[in-house]
């Protein structure tokens, strides 16, 4: 059976992944993608980002983010949209563009109000990354264009913004570092705390979860309590476990685990609504090019087959 039935009779909302448009032709990968049940969910890898979307002001280009969202209409997936706001593939007009408050405040609301306003109403949207990666890993809060100029309130702007789009769509905050307890982890608690005492729509707190081959938290599910004890869910969104590489055969035993792992602490916590892979085949996972020297992070290999991770997912519910 395919992944996605095995989480859907476990309980799970989905067991998804992400991909790209520039994946979708080769026939190989899109055989995976597409298998009846396989994968209930998927998330743009890049093309919903603020560069992609909005490359310049008030310029809206949607062809590939709709190419997406018609690939999970056609086949049944809910849709995760990725990302409205964060840090990182952002336009030059953005990052360059000296905005006061005001200013970036209007920016904000029509980049996110368009973007998530163009896939309200379908039934394949699920929810939406609304921030990105708004903590330093000592629970700061990063300091980018967005907080430099407006401090954390752009974070209750993005998310009013993204609900009032889409009344219907989850709006989260998504980040890494988070999966476990720890000071980034307590530091996004009290920021749910306190968007949840202002009135702030926040529904779901995204674990990206790209690990690392051994060194998978141990603290995965009450850290996930925690988080669904403040009354929001949380979901898996990033899923990938990387390893140094040479690639051995003790190392696919131990990521085998290490996925197995992963999911059933998914599994153990019912506010964890479900699992997206960071695309499922190592011959796409962004892996070796951010972190030059490790890969081997998916549970399909470069030739788009299974390996052990793939019975550690499905052990793991
Ligand atoms: C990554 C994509 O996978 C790459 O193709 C791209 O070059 C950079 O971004 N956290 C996120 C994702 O929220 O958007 C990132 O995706 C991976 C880390």
């Amino acid at each position: 059976a395919g992944l996605h039935a095995i989480a859907r009779a476990a309980g799970k909302l989905y067991l998804g992944t992400a991909t790209d448009n520039n994946e979708l032709t080769n026939t190989q990968y899109t055989a995976i993608l597409e298998a009846p049940n396989m994968f209930g969910q998927i998330t743009a890898e890049n093309s919903m980002k603020w560069d992609a979307t909005e490359p310049e002001q008030g310029v809206f280009t949607f062809t590939l983010a709709d190419q997406i969202a018609n690939l999970a209409t056609s086949h049944g997936q809910l849709l995760r949209g990725h990302n409205c706001v964060w840090h990182q593939q952002l336009p030059s007009w953005v990052t360059a563009g000296n905005f006061n408050a005001n200013q970036l405040t209007s920016i904000i609301q029509n980049h996110c109000g368009t973007l998530v306003g163009r896939y309200a109403g379908r039934v394949c949207t699920y929810s939406w990354d609304v921030v990105n990666e708004p903590l330093n890993d000592d629970g700061s809060f990063r300091s980018d264009v967005f907080f430099n100029t407006l401090g954390e309130n752009y974070i209750p702007i993005a998310l009013r913004t993204a609900k009032a789009a889409d009344p219907h769509a989850k709006v989260y905050i998504n980040d890494f570092n988070i999966e476990g307890l720890g000071a980034k982890a307590t530091a996004m608690k009290n920021l749910v705390r306190t968007l949840k005492s202002q009135g702030v729509p926040i529904d779901g707190i995204g674990l990206q979860s790209h690990f690392i081959v051994g060194e998978v938290p141990t603290t995965l599910v009450q850290n996930m309590q925690e988080f669904v004890a403040l009354g929001v869910e949380v979901a898996i969104t990033e899923l990938d476990i990387r390893m140094t590489l040479p690639e051995t055969a003790a190392l696919l035993e131990q990521q085998k685990q290490d996925y197995q792992t992963v999911i059933s602490a998914c599994q153990a916590v019912q506010g964890c609504v479900g699992i997206t892979l960071w695309d499922f085949t190592d011959k796409f996972s962004f892996i070796p090019s951010t972190f030059p020297g490790q890969g081997a992070a998916c549970p399909w290999d470069q030739n788009l087959v299974r390996k052990p991770a793939f019975d550690g997912i499905v052990a793991g519910f």
